[in-house]
């Protein structure tokens, strides 16, 4: 499309502001700002406004005709261990075939946590620093030794740290893995608007453009050609998780199970909320469909509803970990008028420009970003389901500088985690009463990653080595 004809089409759409310093830019910044007004679908930033921006009052989450979610227990949760122990095979059957990848979504910008870089590159382990990208790679690893098939692993990135992360894993030998097998792709972006619904820019020659959430990951993954990769390969299953948390069974054959075995299109695991005000999405279900409500969209007096023996009512947490089927991602890239990802609103300080060009740095939110999230895929997903996890075993991510969810609560539960494979393994380890171990003592998932695979290595060593600070097992 020529600049005129772009121009164009911005002013009739009542965003001709984001060509207003047009005239005192150069060649080469006329054709990035033409760039990223490109990326612009500017009829749906209207709906966008329209549907978010302008709407008063009557916003948020639809809770009508709401109920908790069914939910898969744990076998010591009351769960029937023969289904748990048949769903192992099925998942462990379609890690040897090769039909299971896993999938990290990076393209957070970490900003509650404070760290400058990409968050994957954060250091979480006690005692080797490891980053959390290591961890995540070496449990991938460690699961296609198992398997006897390695597998692929899809990392979604964004446009501020794409770069910076391939860095990070060229620099490291991809620890490691394949690097035929590591592939990244970046998200979409969305453009920022003020509460006047006009697109911000954030110099003259660059709009205020922001990741367009971890539901973006659908579109990016079918638009860089990931999922017709995986079709090639013989991969039509994707293990999901997030980038902050170390503690997450990457490759889970028993969730993989019962994905497969309830022919689901789209699976969640879910732990019990800790308290009633913890900050994690609830499993809930709705016209007869698995949904997420968001901590911020559930009031408050529905986060603290009990059932009759007092537990909580909602008490199915999100600790955002899925296994997608590969056509179901396309599906929903796809889109479309009834299988769409709906965007929300979210109030932001957003560094700009004022009329006359002169940079903003403003001290409370000033417009709206756009993003969707990746659980609003689960009602439309055939047979979704919901299986339960033990929050040790699968959930401490690091969230915030200091307090819950930091660097320090998730290397103590990383600490908690072997000392229970040690102690399970017959090794005597001191721990104080929150099972956190007194030396701190490290386990790469190489070595072992669940209580079975440690307890094979840890019996196999002659002599055993004294449980004292420093200790790394590898
Ligand atoms: C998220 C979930 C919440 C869940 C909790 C569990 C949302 C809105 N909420 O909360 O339901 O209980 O995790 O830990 O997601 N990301 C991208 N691109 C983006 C935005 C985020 O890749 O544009 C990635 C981040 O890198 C990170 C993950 O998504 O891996 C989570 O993002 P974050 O915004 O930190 O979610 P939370 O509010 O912590």
């Amino acid at each position: 499309m020529s600049y005129e004809q772009l121009i164009t089409n911005f002013r009739a759409a009542g965003q001709g502001q984001v060509f207003a310093f047009w005239d005192s830019l150069d060649a080469n910044e006329r054709a990035e700002l033409a760039a990223q007004a490109g990326e612009v679908e500017l009829a749906e930033v209207e709906r966008l406004n329209r549907t978010l921006v302008f709407k008063t009052g009557g916003g948020g989450a639809n809770l009508d005709g709401l109920a908790p979610a069914p939910v898969t227990r744990l076998p010591a949760n009351g769960g029937d261990a023969a289904q748990w122990a048949k769903a192992r095979t099925l998942g462990e059957q379609a890690l040897r075939a090769g039909r299971v990848a896993a999938f990290t979504v990076a393209g957070g910008q970490g900003t509650r946590l404070g760290y400058d870089g990409p968050k994957g590159t954060f250091a979480v382990t006690p005692l080797k620093q490891k980053s959390l990208f290591q961890v995540f790679a070496e449990k991938i690893r460690a699961a296609g030794q198992r398997y006897g098939k390695p597998l692929h692993w899809f990392i979604m990135t964004s446009h501020a740290n794409h770069a910076q992360t391939e860095g990070f894993f060229a620099e490291n030998k991809f620890f490691g893995l394949d690097r035929g097998r590591v592939h990244f792709f970046r998200q979409g972006r969305m453009p920022a608007v003020g509460y006047d619904g006009k697109i911000l820019l954030e110099t003259r020659g660059s709009l205020a453009l922001s990741p367009d959430g971890h539901g973006g990951s659908l579109r990016a993954l079918h638009r860089s050609g990931a999922l017709d990769l995986m079709k090639a390969e013989g991969v039509d299953t994707l293990s999901y998780f997030q980038v902050d948390n170390p503690l997450v069974r990457c490759i889970d054959a028993e969730f993989i199970g019962f994905h497969l075995a309830a022919g689901s299109e789209m699976s969640s695991k879910m732990v019990l909320k800790a308290y009633p005000e913890e900050k994690v999405g609830h499993f809930c279900l709705q016209d007869g469909k698995i949904v997420v409500v968001e901590y911020s969209d559930m009031p408050m007096s529905m986060q603290k509803e009990t059932n009759a023996d007092g537990s909580l009512r909602y008490a199915a947490g999100s600790i955002a970990i899925h296994v997608i089927d590969r056509e179901f991602a396309r599906r929903m890239a796809a889109g479309g008028e009834d299988v769409a990802l709906p965007f929300h609103r979210a109030d932001k300080k957003i560094a700009t420009i004022d009329a006359a060009g002169k940079a903003v740095k403003p001290e409370k939110a000033n417009g709206v970003k756009f993003e969707m999230f990746v659980f609003d895929a689960l009602p439309f997903a055939k047979n979704s389901i919901v299986i339960e996890t033990a929050r040790a075993d699968d959930f401490s991510p690091v969230k915030n500088a200091e307090g819950v969810d930091s660097p320090k609560t998730c290397r103590e539960d990383q600490m908690r985690q072997w000392a229970r494979w040690l102690k399970a393994a017959g090794a005597t380890v001191e721990t104080d009463a929150t099972g956190l171990p007194k030396a701190t003592v490290e386990v790469s998932p190489l070595f072992g990653y669940d209580p079975e695979t440690f307890a094979r290595r840890w019996n196999a060593l002659a002599p055993k080595p004294a449980i004292a600070s420093g200790l790394y097992l590898e």
